[in-house]
């Protein structure tokens, strides 16, 4: 393949641009590249209602870098209380995209999210007969479960009970971390679909633990061993297009990283479109980037394409700053422990 490789804009299917001084910080990262992305409703207080969703929209768009040319596809935030009725006003509106469920207590903000699913089913029922999709983060939350477990158990005990009790339901596995959940997305033929993270192609536990503890590469679900690793690559090389890209890019400032218990999340909107084109050049998988980065998310959620163009050229290994400033404070930029031989300019 060429050194160079000329891409409709790609979207990022799972965001992370917080609100207030960090939003203003780290937008124009993310819009540097990104056409869309999916925005996480996992604020603090989260985005629950319709209204809610609308205001941070604004807030948003009113952070626009000049020039910028970028959609937020606003989620909702899926609590025990959620009323099917404003969720159905809110996709009709064209207001939001998906809805988002977090198990209570899986992460990063989600005190508020589900411990009894049976709670939701009318919210579910509602979005299958519309075509709202949910995005899932899939990790049980039970003390008894290991960490490194969370995913495969959460598969077999929520994720699956709750699509045969929806049916028609249209879910994205968000950040899948396990060979477990890539082939259990291979196993259905349509109606689901799964995201992959630029970290989680390129970092295994190894990553975080040997050598003396990093917090920057402390995300979750958390970094599994390399052959789960492996498993991630091949799904996102192979050209199924069930898999596409969800940064899951997360800033936290750096003082809440380097902490005696520090937050979940690293941030990879500077350069996960280029830590991705190196996987698929060292995996000989130039040809099926389109499809990964721009072409099969907005296929499951029935988007089209987006307009204009980015190019990825091959050269000397890139460098980046090593964090961005924000008003909250510092926030370090993903180390992608390897040499990245891509970069990538946004076409005008
Ligand atoms: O690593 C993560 N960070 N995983 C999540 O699920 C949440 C995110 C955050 O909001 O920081
Ligand atoms: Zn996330």
């Amino acid at each position: 393949m060429s050194d160079i490789l000329t891409l409709p804009r790609p979207d990022d299917w799972h965001l992370h641009l917080r609100d207030g001084a960090m939003l203003e910080a780290v937008l124009p990262e993310t819009t540097r590249h990104f056409a869309r992305a999916i925005i996480m409703p996992n604020l603090v207080p989260p985005v629950v209602t319709g209204a809610q969703a609308a205001a941070y929209r604004d807030r948003i768009l009113a952070a626009m870098p000049e020039g910028a040319d970028f959609t937020p596809l606003m989620t909702l935030y899926l609590t025990e209380e959620t009323d099917p009725a404003d969720v159905a006003a809110a996709a009709e509106s064209g207001l939001v995209t998906a809805v988002k469920l977090y198990p209570a207590g899986a992460t990063t903000n989600s005190a508020s999210g589900v411990r009894d699913f049976d709670k939701v089913r009318g919210v579910l029922e509602k979005m299958a007969e519309i075509g709202l999709p949910l995005c899932v983060h899939g990790e049980v939350t039970d003390s008894d479960i290991d960490i490194f477990d969370r995913e495969a158990v959460f598969i077999d005990r929520v994720l699956d009970p709750v699509r045969w009790a929806t049916p028609g339901l249209k879910v994205i596995m968000e950040h899948v971390t396990t060979r477990d959940a890539v082939d259990y997305v291979r196993g259905v033929d349509s109606g689901l679909g799964a995201t992959i993270t630029a970290h989680h192609l390129v970092i295994n536990r190894n990553h975080i633990l040997v050598g003396g503890i990093r917090p920057h590469y402390y995300c979750l679900p958390v970094a599994k061993r390399e052959l789960h690793r492996v498993a991630l690559v091949e799904a996102a090389t192979s050209g199924d297009s069930r898999f596409f890209l969800g940064t899951d890019s997360a800033p936290h400032v750096v003082a809440a990283k380097e902490t005696g218990c520090g937050c979940a999340g690293c941030f990879t909107a500077p350069n996960a479109v280029a830590v991705v084109a190196e996987v698929f050049d060292e995996a000989g998988a130039l040809d099926k980037i389109e499809g990964f980065l721009c072409r099969n998310g907005a296929d499951f959620y029935g988007l089209p394409v987006n307009d204009g163009t980015i190019t990825l050229t091959r050269a000397e290994p890139q460098s980046w700053p090593a964090n961005v400033a924000s008003g909250d404070g510092t926030v370090t930029i993903f180390d992608p422990a390897r040499p990245i031989h891509w970069s990538v300019t946004a076409d005008t």
